[in-house]
């Protein structure tokens, strides 16, 4: 049987992602893949509340429970969307997964990489991306992008997100195989060709075209 592929979308929050995200399911759509649009945190039904946890509460969330609720999104998640999709032979594409943990629990929040590692280990059981596609932007001018309608993890402050945004530069120095950089701050347009290079590179290195 032939495997699909699992590509996953990062940067930091208003870097354009989602929008590239769709871009590509267009377009690979249109060359006749079976394609698969999901996101952590928050697919499926079990998903759903946690993102809710996660992103709607008011109250406090420790740093632990924050940490655990993204994983335990992504346990279900893989088991139950990502590795049946890519056993299927489609093509996953995943808008935020197992790096935003890294950058975000763990260069911004302070926990523990080699425990970050672990836990997203047990977490996606086998299943690594075949690409990550890291949207790098100046933290200024996503914050603008963001708008004021913040949800809790964009209400932190810049500084966080300036230790997200050099948390995945440093992600990305350390596995330039997996992780493709991509400079955000262009027209849609632009970013779009960018994106469309790395994938079709990756397509054709892992099935032909
Ligand atoms: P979302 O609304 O999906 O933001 P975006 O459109 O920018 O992806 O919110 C997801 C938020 O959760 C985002 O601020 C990043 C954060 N996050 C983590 O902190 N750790 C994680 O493991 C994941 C998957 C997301």
């Amino acid at each position: 049987m032939k495997k699909g592929l699992f590509i996953t979308f990062e940067g930091v929050d208003g870097c354009g992602k989602t929008t590239q995200l769709t871009k590509t399911k267009e377009f690979l759509e249109s060359k006749g893949y079976d394609v698969v649009v999901t996101r952590e945190p928050g697919a499926g039904e079990i998903g759903n509340k946690i993102r809710e946890m996660l992103l709607h509460y008011n109250g406090n969330i420790s740093d632990k429970c924050e940490m655990f609720l993204f994983l335990a999104d992504r346990a279900q998640h893989i088991e139950n969307l990502i590795k049946p999709s890519v056993d299927k032979g489609k093509v996953v594409l995943c808008d935020r997964h197992t790096d935003s943990t890294l950058a975000y629990q763990g260069f911004a929040r302070g926990q523990d990489i080699e425990l970050l590692n672990k836990l997203n280990k047990i977490a996606v059981n086998g299943i690594i991306p075949d690409l990550t596609l890291l949207y790098d932007l100046d933290t200024d001018i996503a914050q603008e992008r963001v708008g004021l309608n913040k949800d809790r993890m964009e209400s932190v402050n810049i500084e966080f997100h300036k230790k997200v945004r050099n948390g995945y530069l440093s992600l990305q120095k350390k596995y330039p195989e997996r992780i493709k950089l991509i400079n955000a701050n262009n027209s849609i347009e632009k970013v779009f060709e960018q994106t469309k290079d790395i994938v079709l590179q990756l397509i054709q290195e892992k099935r032909g075209i």
